[in-house]
């Protein structure tokens, strides 16, 4: 019997390295940069397992090029819109993710968010660099409070509700729609001071918050995302800031990731940061394992792991 090969595709946590090797005849892209495609393609090739990214999209290319010994893809991510779902299944390729692990991480990262925008933490970062002169005044750079503001929750779901618990916390009204239920999405765009969206990416999410959604909002409310990037129209978003008919924007994702659309970087009442809602050194040790278990279930004890997406 030939040894159980998996490929990694990126560096990671030393224990979930260690791990790795101690089950498996392990090839990895030690590196914090993804692999050119064609690169990677070549690389696959003949293994029973892969640890993929978010970055990498996983399609019957890629399968086809990893090989019919394949036999589960373990996606460190809990989104899975990079992957080809129907594909694997056609293949019977399983595909795992990494729930629950992440979830109040990224909740935490929400509120950040919040607080960086409204209590203007970025933009008092950047005035203090750029050496402007300043002293401390009844009126330099008010801004607003969590508590009491309505905070409108576009989906509902393991992230949304951790965020409902955290901004309760701060002394915020909560409404929340998803999956036909809740309130409906306009009317939460429209009475929301903060709205924040928590849904995955599919074909009826893309673009979901475009102008019409915009033109909702209320010219004092500010939209969070720290979802999927193209939820967000990015075009009709910069628009909607430029013309001040919303009052800023928190973005921790983006809809043409790593670009980032030029004209929020112009705008101060804009807060960016690079896809780090899931970025701690524990969650991402824990992303790491979730995916070495579903890897061992599957190509070790032969059961499918509790975290298979299909
Ligand atoms: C995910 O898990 O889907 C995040 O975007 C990265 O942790």
């Amino acid at each position: 019997m030939h040894a159980v090969r998996v490929f990694a595709s990126r560096r990671f946590p030393a224990r979930v390295r260690e791990a790795l090797e101690g089950s498996f005849e392990l090839d990895v892209h030690d590196s914090e940069w993804p692999l050119e495609r064609e690169e990677l393609l070549r690389r696959i090739a003949g293994h029973d397992g892969l640890m993929l990214m978010l970055t990498e999209r996983v399609d019957d290319e890629l399968l086809d090029a990893a090989g019919p010994q394949l036999r589960i893809v373990a996606n460190y991510a809990v989104g899975v819109n990079n992957i080809d779902l129907d594909a694997c299944r056609r293949r019977g390729v399983v595909v795992s993710n990494t729930p629950d692990v992440l979830t109040e991480t990224t909740a935490e990262l929400t509120i950040a968010l919040m607080l960086a925008l409204l209590r203007r933490v970025a933009e008092g970062d950047r005035l203090i660099r750029r050496g402007e002169e300043w002293a401390w005044a009844p009126n330099l750079m008010l801004g607003r409070s969590l508590g009491g503001l309505t905070l409108g929750l576009i989906g509902h779901g393991r992230i949304g509700q951790a965020v409902e618990r955290l901004a309760l916390n701060h002394g915020m009204r909560v409404v929340w729609s998803g999956r036909g239920r809740g309130q409906s999405p306009d009317t939460l765009l429209s009475d929301s001071d903060v709205v924040s969206l928590h849904l995955p990416l599919t074909d009826e999410t893309h673009h979901l918050i475009d102008a019409a959604a915009l033109v909702l909002m209320k010219p004092t409310a500010v939209l969070v995302n720290t979802s999927r990037g193209p939820i967000v129209d990015e075009a009709a978003l910069v628009e909607a800031l430029a013309e001040g008919r919303i009052a800023g924007a928190a973005l921790d994702v983006f809809e043409h990731e790593p670009e980032v659309h030029p004209g929020l970087l112009e705008l101060e009442n804009v807060v960016l940061v690079p896809h780090l809602g899931s970025a701690t050194h524990e969650t991402r040790e824990a992303m790491g394992m979730l995916c070495v278990d579903a890897l061992r279930a599957v190509l070790v004890e032969g059961r499918m792991p509790p975290n298979t997406v299909v």
